[in-house]
C-alpha cells in the first residue's frame, strides 16, 4: 500500500484509510469561513511534528495572521519558522522580505517553491497553496491548465499538496472549473444555517486509490484545538429525531386511522 500522510486530525485520517497519500495533489474546497484553512494548518503542523519539510503560501491572509491563527490552536508556527522547519510565502501583503509573492503568476508560485524546497533540504515535503484560484482570479479559464503545471511541476520535488480552492458563492460553481479534475482528491467544505445554527460539514468527495468515506461529517472549530470532526452528518440526533409535537400528530393520527378501519 502506498505511504499515507497523518492530516494531524485523526478523526479524519480515518475517513480517507489512514491519510492522505504520498504525493497527492489534493483540492481543499468550500464557502469561506468554512475551515478550508484552518485545515490546512493541522496539515502543517502535522508535518512539523513529523519531520517534513513543510511550505505554506497565504494569498488572503498575512503571514502573521496565519501564524496568529495557528498559536490560537496550540501551534506555534512561529518557532517552526526559527527553526528552518517551514517557510511561509506571503503572497498578499507585497513584502519586500525573500518569502514574499510580489504578483499572483503560477510561475512566480512555482519559481518561490522550489527556492523554498532547496533551502529546507532534501526529503519528504508539504505544500499548502491557500488559495491556489487566487491565481487564476482574473482569469478562470486558466485554473485547469495551472492545476497541471503545479501538479506536474511539484511532484518532481516530493511534495504532497493541499490546493485550497474557493466556492463562488452566487453560481455555487467550484472557482475556475478545473482543479477538481486534476486533483486527486477533493475535500469539499460546506456550511448550512439550521435552526438559526451555522453548521460546517465536510465530505470527502474524491480520494483515487481510496476506499474512503463517502457520509458528509459535521465538523466545528474549537478554541484552543482547531478543526474537530463532530461525527457524521446522517447519524445526529437532532437529524433523526422527531420533534415531539409532531410525534405527537403521528401517534394521534394511526389512533384516528384505527379507528375508522372496519373490524
Ligand atoms: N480560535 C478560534 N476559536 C473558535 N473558532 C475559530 C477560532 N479561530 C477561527 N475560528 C473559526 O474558523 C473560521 C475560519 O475558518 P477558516 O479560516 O478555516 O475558513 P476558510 O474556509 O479558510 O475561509 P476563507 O475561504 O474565507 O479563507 C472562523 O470564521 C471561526 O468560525
Ligand atoms: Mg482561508
Amino acid at each position: 500500500m502506498s505511504e499515507r500522510l497523518s492530516t494531524g486530525i485523526p478523526e479524519f485520517d480515518r475517513l480517507v484509510g489512514g491519510g492522505i497519500p504520498r504525493s497527492f495533489l489534493v483540492a481543499v474546497t468550500g464557502e469561506p469561513g468554512t475551515g478550508k484553512t484552518v485545515f490546512s494548518i493541522h496539515f502543517i503542523a502535522e508535518g512539523i511534528k513529523e519531520g517534513d519539510r513543510c511550505i505554506y503560501v497565504t494569498t488572503e491572509e498575512s503571514r502573521d495572521s496565519i501564524i496568529q491563527q495557528s498559536a490560537q490552536f496550540g501551534i506555534d508556527f512561529r518557532r517552526a519558522v526559527e527553526g528552518g522547519r517551514l517557510i511561509i510565502v506571503d503572497a498578499l501583503m507585497g513584502l519586500e522580505d525573500p518569502w514574499s509573492l510580489k504578483s499572483l503568476e503560477i510561475d512566480e508560485l512555482l519559481n518561490k517553491v522550489i527556492e523554498a524546497k532547496k533551502t529546507l533540504g532534501y526529503g519528504r515535503a508539504r505544500l499548502v497553496i491557500d488559495s491556489l484560484s487566487a491565481f487564476w482570479l482574473d482569469k478562470p479559464a486558466m485554473a485547469r491548465r495551472y492545476s497541471y503545471t503545479v501538479k506536474k511541476v511539484l511532484t518532481k520535488w516530493d511534495f504532497t499538496v493541499l490546493a485550497v480552492s474557493q466556492y463562488a458563492i452566487t453560481t455555487s460553481d467550484a472557482f475556475g472549473f478545473g482543479v477538481e479534475h486534476i486533483a486527486d482528491g477533493i475535500i469539499r467544505f460546506r456550511r448550512f444555517v439550521r435552526g438559526g445554527v451555522l453548521r460546517r460539514y465536510l465530505l470527502v468527495e474524491k480520494m483515487r486509490q481510496t476506499p474512503h468515506s463517502l457520509v458528509m461529517q459535521e465538523v466545528t472549530v474549537l478554541d484552543g484545538r482547531g478543526l474537530t470532526l463532530l461525527g457524521s452528518a446522517k447519524q445526529r440526533r437532532e437529524d433523526v429525531a422527531v420533534p415531539s409535537k409532531v410525534s405527537e400528530k403521528v401517534i394521534k393520527a394511526a389512533e384516528e386511522r384505527e379507528k375508522e378501519m372496519p373490524p
